[in-house]
């Protein structure tokens, strides 16, 4: 925890002056500027003045490093040194379809190493974990520090809220940014995720840097910048970190929508699933459990059963019915193919505000979701289709949402003569 704030040892406007001017902020500068804040001393216009000054800057690697570590001071820190074996944690930069924590969090216990997932609810086109989760009958997100410890032991897996004590400075800063169009700012964001999950206490991190129209970053040359500085903080602050960079061009799986993806997931665990997601689940898995120190084979986990248990577990640790019907919404509209061809664009975007639209996002953090709104795709890019078979359907329990739906989708669906040229799955690796 940060130490009390004490006496105004700098000017908030001299300091925003230097930013605004290219010149570097010195450590104390930066160490007092994100303790005062957070404590009040400093003002909202003031810190989105800097924030906005650093998106046009930037921040040095020493400057970044040590606004990382006053973020963290901010807060809480936690420790898993006393658990029975390695920890490794996955953070994803967010996209369409992405459920990929579900079946990769007991993926990587089944194969004896802990994955504390500290997760966030989901605002705007991408969903939240906990949202998917919160799906699943009687589930709860909330846990204390003593009950995630005790299931972190016994089960090896947790998803659940990542509570306030954590980086408390990015809580407020990252809401500030929200409302001033200075989140896409790379030494921000780098600093925000990395402030949390190196204070959340994981031995290792293994960071799904997405790239594409779905995803924060459209430009492959910034996400892999993102990637480099989020591993160069990583590994400064002694935690095993690697970045794969990802395609998000178009959606993940064949699902987006919360209780639609939980049930893609569990179809993953049995064995089956989408082509894309069980990749994309292995690939994260390996790196993971390589991260951790383990040579363990994530493939035959999926194959023996033994994910899938520990999939259970952790659902009826945290309240949930695995077994139990998991919700479906009330009214669903097909979208047809409006002509043969190959499918040559699904857009990630385009996909996930539809979802969203539909009732499976929320606009503003206090809204609630629809866990059966979504959307199912029966066709992904590179597969022929034929006039008037459905590509997508959507579900909601709101009908009048089908129609604003269907405007987020106008241009993100198109059909053509010869397969287009895609991005892989897998982009590349940053260590
Ligand atoms: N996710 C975060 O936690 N912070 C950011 O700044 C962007 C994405």
């Amino acid at each position: 925890m940060a130490t009390e704030f004490t006496a105004q040892a700098y000017s908030a406007v001299e300091l925003i002056r230097i930013k605004r001017d290219g010149g570097p902020l010195d450590d104390a500068q930066i160490t007092w500027l994100i303790e005062a804040y957070t404590d009040g001393h400093v003002a909202d216009e003031q810190m989105s003045a800097m924030a906005m000054a650093i998106l046009f800057r930037g921040l040095d690697d020493r400057e970044l490093a040590t606004w990382t570590q006053a973020m963290i001071d901010t807060g809480v820190r936690l420790d898993f040194s006393g658990l029975n074996r390695p920890t490794s944690d996955k953070h994803s930069t967010g996209g369409v379809g992405d459920k990929i924590t579900l079946p990769l969090a007991p993926l990587v216990a089944a194969c004896g190493v802990a994955v504390p997932q500290l997760s966030g609810r989901g605002l705007g086109h991408t969903g939240g974990t906990l949202d998917k989760m919160e799906s699943i009958p009687g589930w709860r997100a909330s846990l204390n520090n003593d009950e995630m410890l005790r299931q972190l032991d016994e089960v090896g897996a947790v998803i659940c809220a990542a509570g306030d004590g954590l980086a408390r400075a990015d809580k407020k800063l990252y809401a500030l940014r929200d409302v001033t169009g200075t989140v896409e700012a790379i030494p921000l964001i780098a600093s925000s995720i990395m402030s949390k999950k190196i204070a959340e206490g994981t031995g290792a991190l293994v960071l799904d840097v997405k790239v594409g129209s779905g995803a924060f970053m459209k430009d492959l040359a910034d996400a892999r910048e993102l990637a480099h500085r989020m591993v160069a903080l990583g590994k400064a602050a002694d935690v095993k970190t690697v970045a794969l960079l990802t395609d998000m061009s178009t959606p993940l799986g064949l699902t987006a929508g919360n209780a639609l993806e939980v049930k893609e997931s569990v179809e993953v665990l049995a064995g089956g699933g989408p082509a894309d997601v069980v990749e994309l689940t292995l690939a994260l898995a390996t790196e993971m459990l390589r991260a951790a120190g383990s040579e363990a084979d994530p493939e035959k986990a999926l194959k023996d059963g033994s994910a899938m248990d520990v999939w259970q577990r952790m659902v009826r640790a945290q309240g949930g019915d695995p077994d139990a019907e998991l919700p479906v919404a009330r009214h669903t509209d097909d979208v047809l193919a409006e002509s043969d061809g190959i499918l040559t664009t699904l857009d990630a975007m385009a996909v996930g505000v539809a979802a969203w639209r539909l009732g499976a996002g929320r606009a503003r953090k206090e809204d609630p979701v629809q866990a059966g709104a979504g959307i199912v795709m029966h066709a992904k890019p590179g597969d022929r289709v034929s006039k008037g078979q459905p590509l997508l359907t959507l579900h909601t329990d709101t009908p009048d949402a089908f129609e604003r739906a269907r405007e987020a989708l106008a241009g993100g669906i198109e059909i053509g003569e010869q397969a287009a040229e895609r991005s892989p799955l897998l982009i590349d690796r940053i260590d």
